[in-house]
């Protein structure tokens, strides 16, 4: 039987679960999850939305029983399924859920570096990702795996050093951990199967990635409008924080001009004080809510 609704596979519980949908429902997915339905039908589009652990979500992408999937860089590496997998996709980088996976000791600690670390024990839920890390440091040091809490690993005496997650610092500090050293920089990814769909299905799959796409640039990009004399145009520009050409319009008043501009960075105070010194006056600044290039 050939299916007639895209399936997308989200992580159920844990970092990415939250911002997943979210950004699903930014790219105009119409969901109302319950905390207990793992499989969440799209009202507005033939998609449903699978539910599931995060280590599951590379193998169901894989195996086509999901066409796409959001995941951390970091589940997808240690899966096995990184860079140039046959059967899957890594689309683009999502912005959210950014997170490295380090090598940490406790405060203590006072060796000099990592090569210090030689020949003990190191504890992770990441020994296909730290393992390579030594092997390509020609480091020997015996992996521990654990599935959970590794951060207590060191107080237990397990080990001498975990390899985990950080994203604020907080666990690590709980613990009275420092890190010392990155093995993997992650964040979280949109995945396409690469198993052949239906016409109407890959059509579907191609709007949303597109979709995906849009919401990810539009993140955090404003639109400036301002006035400005017209010979303070160039230095004007060159204050605008990651916009392309602005858009330049002669006003009424000679020699006046406005110019509009899409930024792709930050717009600071700092920013808006340098425009107005540079002779600019009425700027506004506006969030921009959807965009498509
Ligand atoms: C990771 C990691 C730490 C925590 C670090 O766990 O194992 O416990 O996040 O985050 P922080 O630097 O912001 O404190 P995760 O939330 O992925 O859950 P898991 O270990 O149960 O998979
Ligand atoms: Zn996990």
């Amino acid at each position: 039987m050939t299916r007639d609704r895209l399936r997308i596979a989200v992580q159920k519980k844990g970092r990415l679960a939250d911002g997943s949908l979210s950004l699903l429902a930014r790219a105009g997915l119409n969901v109302k999850p319950r905390d207990d339905e793992l499989l969440l039908r799209v009202k507005n589009l033939p998609i449903d939305i699978l539910r599931v652990r995060d280590d599951d979500i590379a193998a169901f992408v894989a195996d086509g029983a999901c066409e796409l999937g959001i995941v951390g860089l970091n589940t997808l590496a240690e899966d096995g399924y990184g860079e140039d997998h046959p059967e899957i996709d890594i689309l683009a980088p999502l912005g959210v859920a950014r997170c490295a996976l380090k090598i940490a000791v406790p405060e203590s600690w006072n060796g000099a570096g990592i090569g210090d670390l030689a020949g003990k024990r190191i504890a992770t839920s990441y020994p296909r990702l730290l393992k390579r890390f030594l092997d390509a440091r020609g480091l020997e040091a015996s992996i521990i795996e654990m599935t959970g809490s590794v951060e207590v690993a060191p107080r237990l005496q397990l080990a001498a050093a975990i390899c985990d997650l950080v994203s604020t610092g907080a666990t690590l500090e709980a613990n009275g951990l420092k890190a010392i050293e990155t093995v993997f920089e992650s964040e979280a990814t949109l995945i396409r199967s690469r198993c052949a769909l239906p016409p109407a299905l890959d059509d579907v799959a191609q709007r949303l990635a597109r979709r995906i796409d849009s919401v990810v640039a539009t993140e955090g990009t404003k639109y400036i409008m301002l006035n400005a004399p017209r010979d303070a145009l160039a230095q004007i520009t060159a204050l605008l924080p990651g916009a392309g050409a602005p858009t330049v319009i002669p006003l009424a008043r000679e020699n006046q001009v406005a110019v509009h501009a899409v930024c792709q960075e930050s717009v600071f105070w700092e920013t808006l004080e340098g425009l107005k010194a540079a002779g600019a006056s009425a700027i506004l600044v506006v969030p921009i809510e959807k965009m498509m290039l």
